[in-house]
This record gives C-alpha cells, sequence and structure tokens, in this order.
C-alpha cells in the first residue's frame, strides 16, 4: 500500500497529548545551559557528549541516565522554561491539548521545593492559553520509593491541588506492582484527583498490574499498557469501560527492539481508547507527530487509522464532553480537508 499518511499531515493534525513526562523534554541544548547557570557538573560539557550519553536498552538503564541529568533544574524560572519549550514543540505540531507529567519526588529528593516546581510549571500552562493550547498537570509518584513516600507527596502536594488534574504512577515497575500503592491512590481520589499509572511494556507480572489497575484501583487510564492483550477478556473489560491507553512507539522501540505497532492497531481495531504520544521526547528520538508517523509508516496505517487515534487522545482525555466535542469537530474538519 502505498502509504498515505505524510508527516505533513500528521503534524498539523488536531490532537492532545496524554504521556508526557516534562522532565523527559529536556534537550540537550537547554541541559547544558542550565547545567552552566546553576554551576552543576553534569559530566558532560558539549552536546554530543550529553547524546553519546543516551545509551539505554530497558526501562531501568533509561531511568539510570534520566534522573541524574534533573540535577540541572533547581529555580521556578528552570521549570517554567523547562515547560515552555515543551510547549513551543507541541504549538508547532497542532497540540490542542496537553496533560502534562511531572515527578515530585525526582526534584523533593534533591532539596527542591515542591512550591518551586509546581509554580514554575503551572505558570508555563497558564501561558499556554495565549499560544490556544490547554495545557493541565498530572503529578506522578515514582513507584520505587515507598509507599509513604508517596504519601507524604500527596499531602505536600494538596495545598497546590487546583494546579494539577490527578495523579499516575512510573519509575521502575519491576518488583514495584501497583498495589503498593492502593491507598494513595484511594486517597487521590477521595481529594477529587483523576487517576492514572503507567504499566510499561513487557514488564514482569504485567498482566495482573493491569488487572489490578483496572478492577481494584479504578484507573480511567494506563499508561503504556499494551501488554493487555495476552488476555482478550481483559481487553474486553478495557473497552467496555472506554479506558484510555497512552502508548508511546518510539519510547517502545528504545526500551524492548519494537514499537508494538501490531498490539497498538490490534487495540484500535477492537475500539479500545488507545491514542499515541512521545514519553520522553528529548530521549526517545521525536515529539509526537513523528510518533503517529514512524507508527503509520512501519506498520502501514491508514489515513483513518491515524485519524483515530487522534481521536482516542482527546476521547481519553480529562476535559469537558462539551471541550471534546469541539476537538473532534475540529480534527473532523482537518481530516475532511486535508
Ligand atoms: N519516567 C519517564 N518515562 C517513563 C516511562 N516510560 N516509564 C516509567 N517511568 C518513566
Ligand atoms: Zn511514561
Amino acid at each position: 500500500m502505498a502509504n498515505e499518511v505524510t508527516m505533513e499531515f500528521v503534524q498539523g493534525m488536531p490532537k492532545a497529548e496524554l504521556h508526557l513526562h516534562i522532565e523527559g523534554s529536556l534537550e540537550p541544548e537547554l541541559k547544558l545551559a542550565l547545567a552552566q547557570k546553576n554551576h552543576v557538573d553534569i559530566g558532560q560539557s558539549t552536546i554530543e557528549e550529553v547524546r553519546k550519553s543516551y545509551q539505554y536498552d530497558d526501562l531501568a538503564s533509561f531511568l539510570a541516565v534520566y534522573y541524574p541529568a534533573m540535577n540541572v533544574l533547581q529555580t521556578e524560572d528552570d521549570f517554567y522554561d523547562l515547560a515552555m519549550a515543551y510547549l513551543k514543540h507541541a504549538k508547532e505540531e497542532n497540540v490542542r491539548h496537553v496533560e502534562i507529567f511531572f515527578d515530585p519526588q525526582a526534584h523533593t529528593s534533591r532539596g527542591i521545593a515542591f512550591e518551586t516546581f509546581i509554580k514554575g510549571l503551572y505558570r508555563a500552562t497558564v501561558d499556554a492559553r495565549a499560544m490556544n493550547i490547554d495545557a493541565r498537570l498530572i503529578m506522578c509518584f515514582l513507584r520505587d520509593l515507598s509507599r509513604e513516600s508517596a504519601r507524604k507527596t500527596l499531602e505536600e502536594a494538596l495545598p497546590y491541588k487546583d494546579m494539577f488534574i490527578g495523579v499516575g504512577l512510573d519509575s521502575d515497575e519491576h518488583n514495584n506492582p501497583p498495589m503498593k500503592f492502593f491507598p494513595v491512590f484511594v486517597e487521590a481520589e477521595k481529594a477529587g484527583l483523576r487517576l492514572t499509572a503507567h504499566a510499561d511494556i513487557d514488564q514482569k507480572d504485567s498482566i495482573e498490574h493491569i488487572r489490578d489497575l483496572l478492577e481494584v484501583i479504578g484507573v480511567e487510564r494506563i499508561d503504556h499498557g499494551t501488554n493487555i492483550v495476552e488476555d482478550p477478556d481483559l481487553v474486553d473489560y478495557a473497552v467496555k469501560h472506554q479506558i484510555g491507553f497512552t502508548s508511546c512507539p518510539l519510547s517502545n522501540s528504545f526500551v524492548r527492539p519494537e514499537m508494538k505497532g501490531p498490539e497498538i492497531k490490534e487495540l484500535l481495531e477492537k475500539g479500545a481508547k488507545i491514542c499515541i504520544n512521545s514519553d520522553d521526547p528529548a530521549y526517545f528520538g521525536g515529539y509526537i507527530s513523528k510518533n503517529y508517523y514512524e507508527l503509520a509508516r512501519q506498520f502501514d496505517l491508514t489515513k483513518e487509522q491515524v485519524v483515530q487515534l487522534a481521536r482516542n487522545s482527546f476521547e481519553a482525555s480529562w476535559i469537558s464532553e462539551e471541550q471534546k466535542a469541539i476537538y473532534i469537530a475540529e480534527l473532523e474538519e482537518y481530516a475532511r480537508t486535508h
């Protein structure tokens, strides 16, 4: 089949991004500039050296490169600049709505006050409105830290509750099942926050983790989560309950030797609310459009399938039904005229 999906088409297509770690959008240029400004030694002093340090072939080896780099983020303005740099990319790629993950414990653990990063990130989301982007924040707990640490983080975050819309769960899943955080999710939900969580690809006990997330904890979305195809009954459950799946093809191909194209297509065909995202674009070779484009190119997606993925991105988002209808109408019009 001659591929009908071009990079230009996916770039201009209205879409939502629901799986984006703001710390993972730290490009080498900004990393080096902040290192210099804040007098932080990151062990590299040129773009080439930084890029050479990006060697990982699974989640754990990626995280080992990822966390130390965050030392360059020190002031409220640093977090603002980081988020604004991402939002400028988002604008160029017609991301109309974005729900941005941030990792409080990766910053509080190195002495940065909660107030410092939440205020910088939130100010960027307010300024995004002038760019016609609707940007929201989701606070993630680091699952390789203790439940008590997550509980304390939630407590610390609650005075800023109006600045973020939900909670998520990220970092190393190996031997860190979602049930470890069940009580913290219950507290977060009681506080009016929405729930999502990572189920990274090809993790040990993945199906058990996904089942607990869906049937016990009651998350509305799963970040990654494509291993669900191994259990057709669980797929039926997810379709019935309109669970969102935020897949990240380029990220998949860094932590595993594959993008999970067939799994994404299978979930799409079965009517699951699966969408395409960039995860950590500065580390995994591209922003959201490149994720759509490479998936479409390598797995022969039709224009209709690509548009359905974008429709799903709005449907799985945490915006009002009215706002979803507005964005989806915009998307339909784009698909009709391009
Ligand atoms: N932190 C940043 N990206 C992540 C991912 N894909 N999985 C788990 N933790 C992460
Ligand atoms: Zn992620």
